[in-house]
């Protein structure tokens, strides 16, 4: 079994120099082609679950699917992480489903819209970095607000991060990883024009803080796939994302943790239009959710391949929660 904590795969990402994908899951058919292409790449992977894509599973459901996972590809250093917990309740949620890292979104308020204060996410941060540390889980918090409202993910509004206020923060909370804004934003519209990203203030927050760097909202929206849901009946007119590239010169100015959703909603949307569009005739889920997971699949390979992560599942002796314990508890 390869449940590994979320800071030990970071950690080894940064030294190396590469990126890992954090992929959203929702359902058995993400979760099994997010393992299909880290077996087919040897690629570290992080499978990250919402609080709404938790509660929309009854909890335990997604949470056993995800323990599969690891069963599954021992081979495979797996985190299984909570994406974007807004209270120490809801990570308590997921410390009990055996997860081995968790996101604290203390920069909105509790209902996930309302901008916080800085004063407001150091205290959450600080009680959910205190019971998970004892429990030998890595904690990952944010600092800045990032755009798009999504199931009550964002503010609506970006608000760049402040480097020296990241620095504050990282040494007033003990953090293991720390995700900024720098003008991304959640789901399939993040720009009316060009795509730019703040690299000046990667650059000055990777020069101030040690700990690995996480970028919320990093999908891409690929034209061909837009062009592919819009084709079989689809609307989604203006979409956009993170380019390539753009996300390959952040993994190179310090990012380690990339956060995908949408792109993958997208695959599968686009490859179930199709079935259903070419072949009205069919009714068996199989039919429908196989190609979707087939697509699924190969988006993820080429964004392991592009990241980096590909060929570094093996590179490491993975840590147990134990070993992370009593690491935290010397410090
Ligand atoms: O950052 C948000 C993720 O895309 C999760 O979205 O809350 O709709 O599950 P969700
Ligand atoms: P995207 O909407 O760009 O996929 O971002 C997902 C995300 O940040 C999950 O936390
Ligand atoms: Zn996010």
């Amino acid at each position: 079994m390869a449940l590994v904590p979320g800071k030990q795969i970071l950690e080894e990402a940064k030294k190396s120099g590469y990126g890992v994908g954090a992929y959203n899951v929702n359902n058995m058919e993400q979760i099994q082609a997010i393992m299909a292409a880290a077996k087919e790449t040897k690629s570290p992977v992080i499978i990250q679950a919402s609080r709404g894509a938790l509660k929309y599973s009854n909890f335990t459901y997604l949470g056993y699917l995800m323990k599969a996972a690891v069963i599954e590809n021992p081979e495979i250093p797996v985190a299984m992480h909570l994406d974007h917990g807004n209270s120490l309740e809801s990570v308590i949620k997921a410390i009990d489903l055996g997860f081995s890292s968790v996101m604290i979104d203390g920069s909105l308020m509790e209902d996930g819209k309302t901008a916080s204060t800085y004063e407001y996410n150091v205290k959450v941060t600080r009680s959910v970095v205190e019971y998970s540390h004892a429990r030998g889980v890595s904690v990952e918090a944010e600092i800045g607000t990032l755009g798009g409202i999504e199931d009550g993910v964002g503010s609506g509004k970006i608000h760049l991060t402040d480097p020296q206020e990241a620095k504050k923060f990282v040494d007033e909370t003990g953090v293991d990883s720390l995700a900024i804004a720098i003008g991304t934003s959640h789901g399939a519209y993040k720009f009316k024009g060009a795509a730019n990203l703040a690299f000046d203030v990667l650059k000055e927050i990777r020069s101030l803080i040690s700990i690995p760097i996480v970028l919320h909202g990093a999908s891409s929206v690929p034209k061909e796939l837009i062009e592919e849901v819009n084709k079989y009946g689809g609307k989604m007119p203006g979409a956009t994302g993170v380019p390539m590239e753009s996300l390959q010169e952040a993994i190179t100015l310090g990012v380690s943790k990339i956060n995908v959703d949408t792109d993958g909603r997208l695959a599968i949307t686009a490859a179930i239009r199709k079935v259903f569009t070419e072949t009205p005739e069919k009714f068996d889920p199989r039919d429908y959710l196989g190609p979707a997971r087939m697509a699924l699949t190969n988006l993820i390979i080429s964004k392991m391949k592009a990241f980096k992560t590909a060929g570094h599942a093996g590179d490491y002796t993975p840590k147990t929660l134990d070993d992370m314990k009593k690491g935290y508890a010397l410090k």
